[in-house]
């Protein structure tokens, strides 16, 4: 049988780490192994069909841009119009892959798989775990049927529109939240328990087109992340606003509650102008609404996938 291609792009991480010891797991520096090395390293992917690889990046991804993304989601949407090409593969550091996975998703809408993965060990440990994690995503990658972003870590299929880093160093660091995983992955077979990710609404079309001619940070609309806790005020909110933010997301607590002090101070904020999403600290759960809310709700994104949302409509 004549397989098409996989394409796997490669944007750094710690899945690229060096360390110089080989028992280190943590003292290392991400991204400095090419992906084509990191393919090389891995004999069983030869038995994996055609593979070819780009480096788009190489990057510690909590230094993740907006012009990363776009370079990424114009090479995601280059590859994914050839018809040779089955899916794609990209690796990614685990500090924000939660937030390019949702970006890829709303603004690539893919019909076609394109499979985030990435490593908790850098590629130079004792028992690396990046090239059981890129085999499980090719794997992914080839499942007839398969759609949309996902991220496989840990043998875990998650929903790019789900997924959560939530432990900061075991192997298996990801969750999808009460939504549960897409599925598995068993000895390179998909076991699915769920759908692939929904299609996203249309402005992904009109976001694509700005989005690939805007590399320089000022050109995005400013979406800045905020928190409510115990003590909370509205200083933050104030000095945003002096600044001329666009648009706020609020990481409530439970229910979507907030601080009455913070309160009053993004309603000042929205009535003039800024748009306000109250979003929950909560990992789990989303914000239930109630009637005469005067602050919408994420519709169940979390914080920093609720800010990327109101950055895309913005733009849109
Ligand atoms: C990164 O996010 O690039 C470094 C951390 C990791 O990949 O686990």
């Amino acid at each position: 049988m004549n397989l098409q291609k996989i394409v796997i792009l490669g944007t750094g991480g710690t899945i690229a780490g060096r360390a110089a010891s080989a028992s280190d797991n943590i003292g290392y520096t991400a991204a400095q192994v090419g992906v084509d090395q990191l393919v090389a390293a891995i004999p069983a992917l030869a038995d994996a069909g055609p593979v070819i690889t780009e480096q788009v990046a190489q990057i510690d991804s909590k230094d993740m841009s907006f012009a990363v993304w776009a370079q990424l989601a114009g090479r995601v949407q280059h590859f994914l119009a050839q018809p040779d090409v089955q899916g794609i593969v990209i690796t990614h550091g685990t500090d924000t892959l939660e937030e390019t996975a949702y970006f890829l998703q709303a603004v690539c809408n893919p019909a076609k798989p394109v499979v985030l993965t990435c490593a908790m060990r850098p590629a130079t440990a004792l028992a690396p775990d990046g090239p059981q994690n890129v085999l499980d995503a090719v794997a992914v990658a080839r499942h007839a049927g398969a759609t949309g972003v996902v991220a496989v870590c840990a043998g875990t299929i998650h929903s790019a529109l789900d997924v959560q880093k939530v432990h900061t160093y075991q192997l298996d660091a990801f969750s999808s939240g009460d939504g549960g995983p897409i599925g598995y992955v068993e000895e390179g077979v998909v076991r699915l328990l769920r759908n692939w990710p929904p299609a996203q609404e249309e402005r992904a079309l009109s976001a694509i087109k700005n989005i690939a001619n805007m590399v320089d940070l000022a050109d995005w609309p400013r979406v800045e992340i905020v928190m409510n806790y115990a003590g909370a005020s509205g200083a933050v909110v104030e000095a945003l606003l002096a600044q001329g933010v666009r648009g706020l997301v609020v990481a409530a607590t439970g229910n979507g509650t907030l601080h009455q002090a913070l309160e009053a101070a993004l309603l000042k904020a929205q009535a003039a102008g800024v748009k306000v999403v109250r979003a929950s600290r909560c990992p789990n759960g989303r914000v239930l609404p109630k009637p005469g809310d005067a602050i919408p709700d994420s519709q169940g994104l979390s914080p920093v996938k609720a800010r990327i949302d109101l950055m895309l409509r913005l733009l849109g």
